[in-house]
């Protein structure tokens, strides 16, 4: 098991917002987190990524405990994050947006280290830029940068939140389609957090759905595609 997640309890002040959360991610796999607004998708990848600090529960990454651990910690034993909003330094070319990627990260993974050469063969789209400042950039190209930047931090897991979000359709099957590539090609594990359902679908090899702060299923895209009451109930329709 690459990440386990058990009973994870978080509090924003009062208001309890992750209750019991718990549910793996194995070497390899692309899981979907899905859920509507408010549920809580955002606060699980943040509770594992130690940018909020769980009141109780674990987070377990390659057998060991990161629970709480400040982010660049986190970030040093083998996760990268690609937060909601893309975070990328508009006055910083797209090649110096990558470089500042290595800072923080691991040194390599199985597959070796990441290079800007290397993300440009994923991402060629990057590479026609490479000179120009990031805020030239589209709303996909700029999720491409972001998530680009996350894998120069050679990371084992990656969260990604809301990749797609308002992106034209051909900029979300890019960038779903890179998603798909890093994986496959580049074996590098994806926890998604997604509103697209039809993306999420085609990429996840199993999928949690979220209720209010809880999970209130998780199972294969069969076992779904099965279920129109479970998808009524915790997916917009
Ligand atoms: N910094 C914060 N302080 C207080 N409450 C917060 C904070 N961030 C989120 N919340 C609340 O915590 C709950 C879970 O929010 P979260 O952002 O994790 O949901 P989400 O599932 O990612 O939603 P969305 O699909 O809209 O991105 C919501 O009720 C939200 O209003
Ligand atoms: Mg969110």
């Amino acid at each position: 098991m690459l990440l386990e997640v058990r009973d994870l309890n978080t509090f924003y002040v009062t208001s309890h917002v992750l209750q019991n959360i718990s549910f793996q991610v194995n070497e390899g796999e692309i899981v979907a987190l899905l859920g509507r607004n408010g549920m809580g998708k955002s606060t699980t990848l943040k509770s594992i990524m130690g940018l909020v600090k769980p009141k109780s529960g674990k987070v377990i990454f390659q057998g060991k405990e990161v629970t709480g651990f400040p982010p660049f910690k986190v970030a040093r034993a083998g996760i990268g994050y690609v937060p909601e909003d893309r975070r990328i330094f508009p006055q910083l070319s797209v090649v110096d947006n990558l470089e500042l990627g290595i800072k923080g990260g691991k040194l390599s993974t199985k597959e070796g280290t990441w290079t800007v050469e290397r993300i440009y063969e994923h991402f060629p789209k990057l590479k026609e830029r490479a000179n120009q400042q990031g805020r030239f950039l589209s709303g996909g190209e700029q999720q491409m940068l972001t998530i680009g930047r996350s894998l120069m931090g050679n990371p084992d897991l990656l969260l990604v939140d809301e990749p797609t979000e308002g992106l034209a359709p051909l900029m979300v099957q890019e960038v779903r389609d890179i998603l798909e590539e890093i994986n496959k090609k580049a074996g590098v594990s994806i926890l998604l957090v997604e509103h697209n359902l039809s993306v999420a679908m085609s990429l996840a090899s199993r999928i949690y759905l979220m209720g209010k702060a809880h999970i209130g299923f998780s199972g294969n895209k069969e076992e779904l595609e099965a279920n129109p009451e479970v998808r009524a109930k915790y997916l917009e329709v």
